[in-house]
């Protein structure tokens, strides 16, 4: 199937159906891609919760919730409300095994009703607590069953996938045991944005980079991935997991392997899923020494006007859950031996910000001098939100007598290719999923790999109440002890505070 053709015929079923996740990405997804002409041409949503809706009044919602969130400017009515009527709702708990025959007969119903071929797409928007739940449900009544042109069954399980190693191993088991892993599809929508994706591009696609991309010209890379916002209204969620958790193990490190990883054959799922893999299997596992040395744990306090992370609504008093995580950390291949990757999340940092930047080396040797010539080092800075784009970092002579040099940028942002990137990730993954391209998500491997080197972090924090939890007053760059994680001569590259301009670069 080419990436221009429509998916078959399918119903999507949501479960949870009445959630944040649904009205704030699901929905808005689901609008583009009906606006795109990107979704099949039978279809049907059929929402579950336990919430009480009938069909109208779930729509009457959805209608609601999509003006809010979703992007509907220039939709005409009618075209939103032939959107909205393709969408049904159960009600159903679906942690009641007894409730499945309801749903088997229901989706019944709708296959005949919308000329689809028993095709199923489940989507698990619940809380995780209900991702073994479901699938089992599903098994007990046959739904789980891949019958190819009689009815294609997949299931998206969203993040969390699993607290610890051990939690992951047994959820990819329960899963495992009622769906084949080609059905499964583990979303990360990092891995949807097309700035991550034209990491790729950048790589691979231009004959300049490949050749220096590796220990003998590269000093080391940084990767920050940072918002200027608290936790919001997800203090209960938040509190349980961290930033590690949130971020750390999943969308970090994808972007660690994305930056490191071996140029894939092809990039289809088999090829690139294998790459990933093996940079997270070659990551340097971690000692008690390294979780003291090269990892760096947060909690913001309170600063101006911002209140502390544990005055936050649903924050225990004596929280030691971390808001910030810094990390160096070794990629023990040829590629990269000897290369540290600086990787650092956080909330309530100066500004939000996602890129990478590669430090090249210096040149050998300094041929003009003078106080400002010394160091010179080229940097390249991938910028994956906001402003997205790319920018290089130069020396050039300044004009005039004598000779200085001077670090200058070459830019290219993505609205010179005629816009910022379109769509949510959300919309590219369930496309791509409704496709039964699975390239784009995470396999069962990668996520016990991503969890093994994580899981000393989590144990040695757990275990060893001396390791420090710095604060850091909300608004700053975190604490100052992330600066240690840094080889001698260097500082991270923190991007101007305010990045709603249009620049990709500022001297601070
Ligand atoms: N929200 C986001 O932006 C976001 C982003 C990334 C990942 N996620 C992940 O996506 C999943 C859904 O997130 P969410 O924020 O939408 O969650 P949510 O709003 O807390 O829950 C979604 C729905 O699940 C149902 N539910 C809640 N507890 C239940 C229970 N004990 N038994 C049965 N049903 C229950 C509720 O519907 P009823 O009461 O009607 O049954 C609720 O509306 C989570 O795993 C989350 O980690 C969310």
């Amino acid at each position: 199937m080419t990436h221009k053709e429509r998916p078959e015929g399918q119903i999507l079923v949501i479960f949870g159906a009445s959630g944040d996740l649904t009205k704030r990405k699901l929905i808005p997804s689901l609008f583009h891609l009906y606006r795109s002409n990107k979704l099949p041409k039978h279809f049907a949503v059929l929402g579950i919760g336990r919430s009480s809706y009938t069909n109208d009044e779930y729509r009457a919602y959805l209608t609601n919730e999509l003006s809010t969130f979703g992007d509907i400017k220039d939709a005409d009515q009618k075209a939103i409300s032939s959107f909205i009527n393709m969408f049904n709702y159960l009600v159903m708990d679906p942690s009641d095994m007894n409730e499945y025959p309801k749903l088997k007969v229901v989706l019944e119903e709708l296959s005949t009703t919308n000329n689809i071929n028993e095709n199923y797409l489940y989507y698990l928007a619940t809380p995780p607590a209900l991702y073994k739940k479901i699938p089992l449900g599903l098994k007990e009544v046959g739904l789980n069953k891949d019958n190819g042109v009689k009815g294609k069954k997949r299931i998206i399980i969203e993040k969390p996938f699993g607290y610890n190693l051990k939690t992951a191993v047994s959820l990819n088991h329960t899963l495992m045991s009622a769906f084949k892993e080609d059905q499964i599809f583990r979303i990360d929508h990092y891995l949807g944005k097309e700035t991550v994706l034209n990491v790729m591009a950048l790589r691979f696609a231009n004959g300049i980079f490949e050749p220096l991309w590796n220990r003998n010209y590269i000093d080391h890379i940084e990767i920050t991935a940072v918002e200027n916002i608290g936790i919001e209204s997800r203090a209960g969620f938040y509190d349980e997991v961290g930033a590690l958790r949130d971020m750390v193990q999943n969308h970090l490190i994808q972007l660690v392997a994305i930056a490191a990883l071996e140029p894939p054959i092809k990039f289809d799922a088999d090829n690139f899923r294998n790459e990933v893999v093996k940079v997270y299997n070659a990551l340097r596992p971690l000692d008690k020494e390294d979780v003291l040395k090269n990892v760096v744990r947060g909690q913001y306090v309170a600063s101006g006007m911002h209140e502390s992370y544990r005055e936050m609504k649903g924050v225990k008093k004596d929280s030691r859950t971390e808001t910030y995580v810094a990390m160096k950390l070794f990629i023990d291949n040829w590629r990269w031996e000897g290369v540290p990757f600086y990787i650092r999340t956080g909330k309530q940092l100066p500004t939000k910000v996602s890129e990478i930047v590669v430090h090249f080396k210096q040149t050998p040797h300094m041929m003009f001098k003078g106080d400002k010539n010394e160091r010179v080092y080229n940097k390249l800075i991938i910028r994956i939100q906001p402003n997205e784009g790319v920018l290089m970092r130069i020396a050039m002579k300044t004009p005039g007598s004598g000779y200085e040099v001077k670090d200058v940028s070459l830019d290219f942002t993505y609205d010179k290719l005629g816009g910022v990137p379109t769509g949510d990730a959300y919309a590219r993954l369930i496309e791509d999923c409704m496709k039964g391209e699975s390239t784009l998500f995470t396999r069962s491997d990668a996520v016990e790999a991503s969890w093994k080197y994580f899981d000393t972090i989590i144990k040695e924090w757990e275990d060893n109440p001396m390791i420090p939890l710095y604060g850091y007053p909300a608004g700053t760059w975190g604490p100052l002890e992330a600066d240690k994680l840094m080889n001698k001569g260097f500082t991270w590259t923190n991007p101007c505070k305010n990045l709603t301009n249009t620049d990709l670069y500022c001297e601070l």
